[in-house]
């Protein structure tokens, strides 16, 4: 039988995660934007191997709780035995929130989520789910990419930006993904509109604070475990041949003059970013909260 794709990148996400948050934006935000004071019990919708427990339980009250849903069976055992030798209360459910519902439901002081609803092909009716899960006056806190801002985001020294990656072709390729799909590389900038529409309180948008700069004047070293997960996000990498590489794009949405466009473009970037590079790219998540009121 065919592996579950997300079972297989179990190390993909370990080495990427980092390039998110800095640690003290988490605790800036569980502290004065959020004020969790009290032990809450948080549910994580597409948990993956825990990372958002990992990061969030150390900063909860004591007696906080973290419930990781999601239907990688590896990725759940792999969560267990990160959180084995924690102090913290935890369980793990391996279901598929599409189809589960009764477990779920209205027990949750906060339900969470971390790039998971982009790779759900009904978000709004995902979003439901999770304010579902949520107790009266509980939260809903959505950490979710928004693919185009993180495009634009990228700084080579050498390039122009416009060299090294086509906006406008990208632009198209997000947008007619999603109408085809349903998975939106771009929902974090939508979820706010999204909750309005669910009747969620006091909505509030924040962006992701990290801006990564892989430094050239600096060790070698100290520059490869960026540089590493950098490349494990696919940041500069080779495109596929290049008559099936615009095929593909063709097929996505782009004109011929497009595709090719897009085609030398990543190709070149391929080519220019190495360890040594001078490279500044800030990933540009959104995360966007609101309070549940029933
Ligand atoms: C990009 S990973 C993110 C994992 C984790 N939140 C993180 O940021 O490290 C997306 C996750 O969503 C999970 N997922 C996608 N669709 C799901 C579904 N219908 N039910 C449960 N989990 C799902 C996948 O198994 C995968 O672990």
């Amino acid at each position: 039988m065919e592996k579950y794709y997300w079972d297989t990148k179990i190390e993909y996400l370990k080495r990427t995660r980092d390039l998110y948050y800095n640690d003290d934006y988490i605790e800036f935000l569980v502290k004065y934007v959020w004020k969790l004071s009290k032990p809450v019990h948080i549910i994580d919708f597409g948990c993956g191997y825990g990372y958002l427990g990992l990061k969030l339980l150390p900063l909860l009250p004591a007696g906080s709780k973290y419930t990781g849903v999601d239907k990688g069976r590896q990725l759940i055992s792999e969560a267990k035995e990160l959180y084995h030798n924690t102090p913290y209360e935890t369980e793990f459910i391996l279901t598929d929130t599409d189809t589960n519902e009764i477990e779920l439901e209205r027990k949750y002081d906060i339900a969470v989520s971390h790039a998971f609803l982009l790779h759900v092909s009904d978000p709004k009716r995902m979003l439901q789910k999770m304010v579902t899960s949520v107790i009266d006056g509980g939260k809903i806190i959505c950490f979710e990419p928004h693919w185009i801002s993180g495009m634009s985001s990228y700084y080579i020294d050498g390039y122009d930006q416009s060299q090294l990656v086509q906006l406008g072709s990208l632009q198209k390729l997000y947008e007619e993904g999603a109408k085809r799909t349903g998975k939106d590389g771009n929902i974090g900038v939508k979820i706010p509109q999204y909750l309005s529409e669910l009747g969620v309180k006091n909505i509030e948008c924040r962006g992701s604070d990290k801006v990564n700069f892989l430094n050239p004047y600096v060790n070698i070293e100290d520059n490869e475990r960026l540089y590493n997960s950098l490349k494990e996000e696919g940041v500069g990498e080779e495109p596929a041949r290049k008559e099936s590489y615009i095929k593909d794009l063709i097929i996505r949405g782009l004109t011929l003059e497009e595709a090719q466009k897009q085609y030398e473009s990543v190709f070149l970037f391929s080519q220019v970013f190495n360890i040594n590079s001078s490279l500044a790219w800030a990933p540009s998540m959104k995360i966007t909260f609101g309070d549940v009121k029933k």
